[in-house]
C-alpha cells in the first residue's frame, strides 16, 4: 500500500480488516468533510504514530475475532492517545484486545433491528439529538458480552446487548452496527460526532481547498515542462486535464482520439467542452476510419477489445508526435485505483478493464492529480471547474466503447443504429430523472434480425436490447426496476425513430451471473 496522498491536512486513518466496508468508510469522513486514508490493519503502531493522524477507525471485517489467523492490530495503538472507534469488527476487536470479553453468537443479527439507549448511562458518542430508538442495520454472529475496564456499553440491540461501547477518557469507542450505511438513518451523525466533537477535527476537506493545493502541487511538479493528456470523454481524464490545465494553462496539451466508436454525439461534445470552452490546446484524431478497417471481420469479443485497445494506442503514439517535448504524462487515476492496485483480486479485473487505456512503459512523468479522491469529488471538482452536467455525471463508459455493444462485427452502419437506439434509451431516463440513480443504461445491438410487422408490411430487422443496471462499483448490479411507462416510451421511440429496428427487449439479469456489458 503506498504512502500518504495528501500530506499537511488532518487526516484520519481507516484500518482496513478485509471486508468491503473500509471503502465506504472512508467516504463518509470525507462528506464529514474531513480526509481520510485507507490503511492494511497489518500497520505498526509506530507507523500510525509516524503519520499522527487526527483519528483512527477500524473497518468491519468477515471474521470472527475467535478464529484462528483473524485479523488484529498492534496493540499498541491503544496507547498512542489517538481517538479511535470500532465498527462491527473493529468493536469487537477493541473489546477483545483491551480484555472484555466478545460472546460467541449463537444466530447473530443481520439487517435492520432498532438499537435502544442503556438507561442511565451517558453516551459522548450518541449525539443527544438523536431518538432514544434508532433503526440500525447489523451484519455480526459474535458480540460483546463484557466491556474492558473503563468502558460503558451506552445502547443495545435484541442480538447484541452492548451494541455501543466507549471509553471517555482513553476517547476509544466501540459500535456494533454500520453507522456507514445508508440503512442505518442515524449513521453519519455518530460519524460527524466521533470527527468533529470527540476527535475535535475541523471541516477542513473541501473541493475548493483541495483545488488550491492541487494547483499548487501541479505546479511544482511540472514547472515549465510539458504536458499530454488523453481525453476518453470519460468524467475522470476530462477533470484531471481541466485541472492540469488550471495549474499550467497552455503547457498542457490534450489529445482526443475519436474512434468512431463513442456514442452519438459525445466527440463533438468533447471538442466544444475543451477547446471552447476551456480553451484547452486540443489534438483531435479523427480516426473511425482506421477502426472500422482494422474490425472488419472481427467478431470475438476479446478480439475486438485487443483490436481496439492496440490501434488506441499507435493512433495515440502517432498524435504524440505533435507534441514530442511533453515529459509529462496527465492521467485520471482515482484513490480506488490506488487502494486496490497491487491485490491480487483487482489486478485480474483490471487486465480485462485496461482495453481502451494506455500501456504502463509510455516513457513519461506521471502526473495523477485525483490520486487522493473518490468519484463523488472528482465530480465536484468538475463541476467547480466549470465542466458541464453532461461530462461531470457521465455514466462508466468502457474504453473499447460501442465495439463491445455491437455484437458480432462492428460495421459504420450498425454503429449508426445503435447510437441513434442508445440516445434515445438515455433521453427518456433523463427525462424521467431516474438518470443519477442509475449507474449504467444504454442499449446493445444482437447480431441477429427478427420478424415483425409495420402496418401490412412484414419487416425482418434489428432486435434492440435495453441494459439498465444500478451498482456501486460494477462488481456487482441489479437491472434497474424501470417504470414500464418509461420502458414502454423507449421501446416505441426506437422502433418509430431507428431504421432498421422492429422489436426492444429489456434485460432483466443482474451481474452475477450476467455481466454489465454483452460482450
Ligand atoms: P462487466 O461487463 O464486466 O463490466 O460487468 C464492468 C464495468 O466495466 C466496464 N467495462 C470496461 N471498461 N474497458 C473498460 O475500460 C473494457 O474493455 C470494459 N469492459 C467492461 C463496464 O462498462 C462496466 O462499467
Amino acid at each position: 500500500m503506498s504512502g500518504p496522498q495528501v500530506r499537511g491536512v488532518p487526516t484520519v486513518l481507516v484500518v482496513d480488516f478485509g471486508a468491503q466496508y473500509a471503502q465506504l468508510i472512508a467516504r463518509r469522513v470525507r462528506e464529514a468533510s474531513v480526509y481520510s486514508e485507507i490503511v492494511p490493519h497489518s500497520i505498526t503502531a509506530a507507523e500510525l504514530a509516524e503519520r499522527a493522524p487526527a483519528a483512527i477507525i477500524f473497518s468491519g471485517g468477515p471474521k470472527s475475532v475467535h478464529v484462528e489467523g483473524a485479523p488484529a492490530i498492534d496493540p499498541g495503538v491503544y496507547d498512542l492517545g489517538i481517538p479511535i472507534l470500532g465498527i462491527c469488527y473493529g468493536a469487537q476487536l477493541i473489546a477483545q484486545q483491551l480484555g472484555g470479553t466478545v460472546g460467541r453468537g449463537d444466530g447473530g443479527e443481520y439487517g435492520r433491528t432498532t438499537m435502544h439507549r442503556t438507561e442511565g448511562v451517558e453516551s459522548e458518542l450518541l449525539p443527544s439529538g438523536l431518538p432514544e430508538a434508532q433503526t440500525v442495520w447489523m451484519s455480526h454472529f459474535d458480540a460483546v458480552t463484557e466491556t474492558p475496564e473503563g468502558f460503558v456499553a451506552t445502547a443495545a440491540t435484541p442480538g447484541a446487548p452492548m451494541a455501543v461501547i466507549e471509553c471517555h477518557d482513553r476517547r476509544i469507542y466501540g459500535v456494533q452496527y454500520h453507522p456507514e450505511v445508508a440503512h442505518t438513518p442515524h449513521g453519519q451523525d455518530v460519524i460527524v460526532q466521533f470527527l468533529h466533537s470527540l476527535a475535535g477535527i475541523d471541516s477542513s476537506w473541501t473541493m475548493e481547498n483541495f483545488i488550491e493545493q492541487a494547483v499548487e502541487q501541479i505546479r511544482a511538479q511540472v514547472g515549465d515542462g510539458r504536458a499530454i493528456c488523453g481525453l476518453s470523454g470519460g468524467v475522470d481524464s476530462a477533470v484531471a486535464a481541466a485541472l492540469v490545465h488550471k495549474a499550467i494553462g497552455d503547457q498542457l496539451t490534450c489529445v482526443f482520439v475519436d474512434t468512431g466508436l463513442m456514442r452519438k454525439n459525445e466527440g463533438e461534445q468533447v471538442v466544444e467542452t475543451f477547446e471552447r470552452h476551456q480553451g484547452i490546446e486540443l489534438i483531435h484524431v479523427k480516426a473511425a476510419d482506421r477502426f472500422f478497417e482494422r474490425l472488419a471481420g472481427t467478431t470475438e469479443p476479446e478480439a475486438k477489445r485487443k483490436a481496439i485497445g492496440e490501434l488506441f494506442i499507435r493512433v495515440f503514439e502517432d498524435a504524440r508526435e505533435q507534441v514530442t517535448d511533453a515529459k509529462f504524462l496527465v492521467q485520471g487515476t482515482l484513490y480506488p485505483d490506488v487502494i486496490e492496485s497491487g491485490t491480487a483480486h483487482a489486478s485480474t479485473i483490471k487486465s480485462h478493464h485496461n482495453v481502451g487505456g494506455l500501456p504502463d512503459d509510455l516513457d513519461f512523468d506521471l502526473v495523477e492529480p485525483l490520486r487522493s479522491l473518490f468519484k463523488d469529488e472528482v465530480r465536484s471538482v468538475g463541476h467547480e471547474l466549470g465542466l458541464p452536467d453532461e461530462i461531470v455525471w457521465r455514466q462508466p463508459f468502457p474504453g473499447p466503447g460501442l465495439g463491445v455493444r455491437i455484437i458480432g462485427e462492428v460495421t459504420p452502419d450498425k454503429v449508426e443504429v445503435l447510437q441513434e437506439a442508445d440516445a434515445i434509451v438515455r433521453e427518456e431516463l433523463k427525462i424521467a430523472g431516474l438518470e443519477r440513480e442509475i449507474w449504467q443504461s444504454f442499449a446493445v445491438l444482437p447480431d441477429i434480425r427478427t420478424v415483425g410487422v409495420m402496418g401490412d408490411e412484414r419487416t425482418y430487422g434489428y432486435p434492440v436490447i435495453i441494459r439498465a443496471v444500478t451498482s456501486e462499483d460494477a462488481m456487482t448490479a441489479d437491472w434497474a426496476r424501470i417504470p414500464y411507462e418509461v420502458l414502454d416510451r423507449m421501446a416505441n421511440r426506437i422502433i418509430n425513430e431507428v431504421p432498421g429496428v422492429n422489436r426492444v427487449a429489456y434485460d432483466i439479469t443482474s451481474k452475477p451471473p450476467g455481466t454489465i456489458e454483452w460482450e
